[in-house]
């Protein structure tokens, strides 16, 4: 892994100066001026530049991206390089038709679009390999050159021939037998037993053509396609290493996209990056908004296992996808690029820099629009949030200390999506994940997203919202935990199935249930029509959707529910276990219960808050090097808002000392600075 340290936080974005080839004297120069004027330090390029890479098979032309690449360097602009196997010319998949992806019904797809390439095909990774090794070779000591951007939001999956074969390599190396697979997978279910891996099929999920119910089944095509992009992103990346061991790799990631498993992603790369498309409704929603975003920076970070991340794409005024695309109200661009790097990221990078005439992307946020002229007023708010970079330059490279950890795992978001029960297709895994997420963030403080395969020693509380599948190894690892005195949060729905998605033959949470101390005897689904209630330290809050029925077993009941046959079953245990304990959630609950249920938990594990008394849409998030931290206290609300701080501490851009109570304006982010 090559350690990043860039000396300032890069700002720039997503660049197409090819778009403008015929107009290039005029227009690449002035984009030049424009970057300059804005701040701009950093912009990728070539991210769909393939045709014009090589406009035929063989045939290669550098000499433009040369001048690009110069004209960079010459206004000491970073390059964000990327290789182009996002986005394919036409000859290639006329030439090479297996570079076009089947879908799920076993269709094979015509040329057009992007993100649609087939990652088995020998020769679109031969194509990709040819392109990414004269790229590597030819900039290599190119001093514009700081980062490869590997592809472009990797994603989907194709079931050509080719994937099936490779999805059977791979299902052979991990079962080893097909009598393993077959118990595995449960496949004396409906005479499904297989005799060869030849036979066996990517599901057809969601069309009814084949396989769309096996659990098992749909959670190996997961883990599969995940592991198969790996080695795709592994063999782009191999020629960038021989050529340039010490410039560091990263993918630009889609934060809960459900197609990927970030977590093995995020750890091949150096630094992991992300494209925030926040919808801001400029009204008391953005709290909402905020909350989402803070959510996946903190995951985004999290697949990296916490290492400072990039933000690579954001827009600077509206989207053009959503169905109701708003531009930004002034302020807002300032809000949620601070707020990426107070979650830990060293950019701030946009989509796109210069909007182009025609595509779908035209009328797409850009820091130029189609007027070409940098008097607007997202011109001035880039420029504003480009000299504020400046002004918390210290910031980059600083990483986070949080010591609650959220677990997110894709395996559990997989399995629960997959599985026939309670409210099928729709578990809302990611919501409650969320929910947690926020109530832990009102307490005032930062959390580090992890999944089953984290170090989990450092913290002293980790919760782990719908556990439902235990990955081999993780309840020794969250045993240990709890032994050696951490906190642990569980709720409803975890423990559920193993590593194969086979339930167990003990009671939920099975391999959890000595830490929990309970026993799951039956879990409801309740509709909206129907919910519980119970009262906790004399205050009353509701059950919904969610409810388990469980008995004791060791725990001691904190609640119980008060209405139906549910009367008086344990709602809110705990259990002592070693040095620690473990709390459990038996059902689903509104925001207020998890909020009051942290001020207690986070207050039992001596846990340091960053700031208290936090007006409604106050967050805050620290970051850290060796002498120095950087509190960040984030104002959602449209409204002023208060925290009060736990030390005095300085404005890093104004120099103002803070000491107790701190005001921040309206959608708004103030950096404090302090010794460490
Ligand atoms: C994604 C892509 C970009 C662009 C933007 C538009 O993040 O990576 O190429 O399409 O969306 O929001
Ligand atoms: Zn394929």
């Amino acid at each position: 892994m090559i350690q990043s340290k860039f000396p300032e936080l890069l700002h720039g974005g997503d660049y197409n100066p090819e778009q403008w080839m015929k107009q290039k004297d005029t227009i690449w120069r002035q984009d030049m001026e424009y970057a300059r004027k804005a701040g701009i330090n950093t912009l990728s390029i070539g991210i769909f530049s393939w045709s014009f890479l090589e406009p035929e098979d063989g045939v290669y032309d550098f000499a433009w991206m040369d001048e690009v690449m110069d004209n960079l360097a010459a206004n000491e602009i970073k390059a964000v390089l990327a290789t182009p196997s996002g986005a394919r010319p036409p000859w290639l998949a006329e030439k090479y038709p297996s570079v076009l992806r089947m879908t799920n019904e076993r269709m094979r797809r015509v040329y057009g679009g992007r993100h649609n390439s087939c990652l088995s095909s020998p020769d679109y990774r031969r194509k990709v390999t040819e392109i990414n090794t004269r790229l590597a070779q030819r900039y290599a000591n190119h001093p514009a050159l700081a980062i490869w951007h590997i592809s472009n939001e990797y994603n989907n999956d194709c079931h050509c021939p080719l994937c099936q074969a490779r999805f059977q390599e791979w299902l052979r190396a991990r079962y080893g037998t097909i009598d393993q697979l077959n118990d595995c997978w449960w496949n004396s279910f409906w005479s499904h037993r297989y005799t060869s891996f030849e036979q066996v099929e990517s599901p057809t999920s969601p069309s009814w053509l084949g396989e769309n119910e096996s659990p098992a089944a749909q959670l190996a095509w997961k883990r599969f396609c995940t592991d198969n992009l790996v080695d795709f992103f592994n063999m782009e990346i191999a020629p960038l290493r021989q050529a340039t061991p010490d410039i560091p790799v990263t993918a630009n990631m889609m934060g809960t996209f459900t197609g990927l498993d970030y977590y093995k992603l995020g750890r091949a790369m150096d630094i992991s990056s992300w494209d925030n498309y926040p919808q801001w409704t400029g009204d008391e929603r953005d709290v909402a908004v905020s909350e989402q975003s803070a959510f996946k920076h903190d995951l985004m970070r999290g697949v990296s296992d916490q290492k400072p991340f990039l933000l690579m794409e954001s827009s600077p005024s509206a989207v053009n996808w959503f169905s109701c695309n708003r531009i930004r109200t002034p302020g807002t661009l300032m809000y949620q690029s601070m707020q990426a790097i107070a979650h830990g990221s060293d950019s701030v990078q946009y989509f796109q820099f210069r909007a182009g005439r025609g595509g779908s992307e035209q009328y797409h946020g850009a820091v130029i629009n189609h007027t070409g002229s940098a008097n607007t007023r997202v011109f001035r708010e880039v420029t504003d949030v480009g000299a504020a970079l400046k002004q918390i330059a210290p910031v980059a490279g600083s990483v986070t200390r949080n010591q609650v950890a959220l677990l997110y795992d894709w395996n559990d978001r997989w399995a629960l999506d997959i599985a026939w029960f309670l409210h099928r297709g729709n578990q809302k895994y990611e919501e409650t994940v969320l929910d947690h997420h926020a109530a832990l963030s009102m307490q005032g403080i930062g959390i580090d997203m992890i999944d089953q395969d984290s170090e989990i020693d450092a913290y002293r509380v980790v919760v782990a919202p719908m556990a439902y599948l235990i990955r081999d190894g993780f309840s020794e690892k969250i045993e240990k935990f709890v032994q050696n005195g951490g906190r642990l949060v569980l709720t409803y729905a975890s423990g559920y199935v193993n590593e194969e998605s086979l339930t167990f033959q003990e009671p939920n949470p099975c391999l959890l249930h000595s830490i929990a101390g309970i026993r799951v005897d039956e879990i409801d689904a309740l509709d909206d029509r129907r919910t519980n209630h119970f009262i906790w330290n004399g205050k009353r809050y509701e059950v919904k959707e969610v409810a388990e029925l469980s008995t004791l077993d060791g725990a001691k009941q904190l609640a119980g529910y008060e209405e139906q046959f549910y009367a008086e079953k344990p709602m809110l245990t705990v259990h002592p276990y070693g040095d620690g304990c473990c709390y459990y959630i038996a059902a689903r609950t509104d925001a207020d219960f998890l909020c009051d249920l942290y001020d207690k938990v986070l207050a039992e594990a001596g846990i340091s808050l960053l700031a208290t008394e936090m007006t409604d849409g106050v967050k805050v998030t620290a970051r850290y090097d060796g002498d120095n931290q950087y509190v960040f206290l984030m104002n959602s609300s449209h409204a002023k808002g208060t925290a009060t701080v736990t030390k005095p501490m300085r404005d890093l851009q104004t120099g103002e000392l803070i000491d107790g109570m701190c005001t921040v304006q309206p959608m708004s982010i103030r950096v404090l600075v302090s010794a460490n």
